[in-house]
């Protein structure tokens, strides 16, 4: 049996870190696994392009695994020429890199690690919020650069305490969020989603339910998006929505970068509409070199606090996504068909309904 492996390249790093599974060089710990059982893994991390690698070891594979943070781009296309392919597994969480209509059609399952990364998102969000708001990241570059110009960065500083903090989904990794952000002596914490919480659980974290989403966005300081990307999250934070914002919000996106339209993000910090973007979720990945959000920045040069796509692949998670991809691969080799039920997003050609929105 031929398994797919797309990852990133590490380099030196590789060697440097060997708890960095999810390259190229490391392989996630399967390689010598899966050869034991007699099957054939093609690990790359050309994955672009139609002479890319991934197009040409598609065409017989019958596994491809790979991660959101470089992710094989598994279109209708490339399912339509994926004559063997009979399941994708996403080292990690979030699998809308996959056309999953085109995999139910196809009959393929596709599955995530669901869960293994959530804590350390919740944590890049906590950190990018505080980045913003206590505007960190123009201070740091000042000293860096020899500079020492206190009001020219207290200027567009501020606190946390008595702020609007708000969140779209309150899954997995939003309810975290929220629950770290507490402590904080947030003025309110609201939360939108289809999904209310229940009514123990909202009490006890203190969050309010907004039933519409626009309602939401005008009482809120903070926004953080922690929604899957889907049909209709595709494009939602475009220049209407963030016109409804309240102006000179803060927004952090570690969802998926394609439910924020780039250039209305970039015009909207440029206008002052937000005084602030962060995130580490780009579309493309790797993003282009003059992906807008690389460079944007508010009246001030600030208010960008972006990375590359990290918080969900730190050295922690990696160890957590790996395992749970060995076990994903160990339910369908052994035949017993006997995934976790969160972990499965669609399968038998249709959508496992209970594998969004779980919270456990
Ligand atoms: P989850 O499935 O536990 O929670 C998602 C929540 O979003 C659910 O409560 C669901 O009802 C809600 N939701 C769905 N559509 C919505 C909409 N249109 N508006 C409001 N709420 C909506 O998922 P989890 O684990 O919290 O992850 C959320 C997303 O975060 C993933 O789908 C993935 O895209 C992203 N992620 C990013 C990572 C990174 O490294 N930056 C790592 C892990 C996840």
């Amino acid at each position: 049996m031929k398994v797919l492996l797309v990852l990133y390249d590490a380099g030196s790093h590789a060697k440097d870190e060997p708890r960095l599974l999810g390259c190229t060089e490391n392989e996630l710990g399967i390689r010598k696994w899966l050869e034991d059982q007699g099957h054939e893994l093609v690990t790359t991390s050309s994955k672009d392009g139609a002479d890319s690698e991934l197009d040409k070891h598609i065409v017989d594979a019958e596994i491809v695994i790979t991660t959101p943070f470089h992710p094989g781009y598994i279109s209708r296309e490339r399912i339509e020429k994926a004559k063997n392919l009979k399941l994708c597994i996403t080292a990690g969480v979030g699998s809308d890199h996959v056309d999953l209509n085109a995999a139910n059609e196809h009959k393929i399952t596709v599955a995530e690690v669901t869960g293994s990364n959530v804590v350390s998102v919740a944590e890049h969000v906590v950190m990018t919020i505080l980045v913003l708001v206590k505007n960190f990241v123009p201070a740091h570059q000042q000293v860096v650069s020899g500079g020492w110009d206190v009001a020219g960065v207290a200027k567009d500083a501020f606190d946390l305490e008595n702020k609007v903090v708000a969140t779209v989904g309150i899954g997995r990794i939003g309810y975290r969020v929220l629950q770290r952000l507490k402590p904080f002596n947030v003025k309110e914490m609201l939360y939108y989603d289809y999904q209310p919480l229940p009514p123990d659980v909202e009490k006890e974290l203190g969050a309010r339910r907004v039933d519409s989403l626009e309602e939401m966005l005008g009482q809120a300081d903070v926004v953080t998006i922690n929604c899957p990307l889907h049909e209709s999250t595709r494009g939602l934070f475009n220049k209407d929505l963030i016109s409804k914002m309240k102006k000179g919000a803060w927004l952090v996106n570690t969802a998926r970068g394609a439910i924020c339209v780039e250039q209305d993000v970039a015009d909207a910090l440029k206008s002052g509409q937000l005084r602030g973007y962060g995130g580490d979720v780009w579309f493309p990945q790797p993003a282009p070199k003059d992906h807008p959000w690389r460079t944007m920045a508010n009246k001030y040069g600030a208010g960008n606090a972006m990375t590359p796509h990290m918080s969900g692949t730190c050295l922690d998670a990696q160890i957590r996504y790996a395992a749970g991809t060995k076990d994903i691969l160990q339910s369908y080799l052994s035949g017993k068909y006997d995934y976790r039920a969160q972990d499965v997003i669609v399968i038998d050609g249709d959508y496992a309904t209970k594998a969004y929105g779980q919270r456990k």
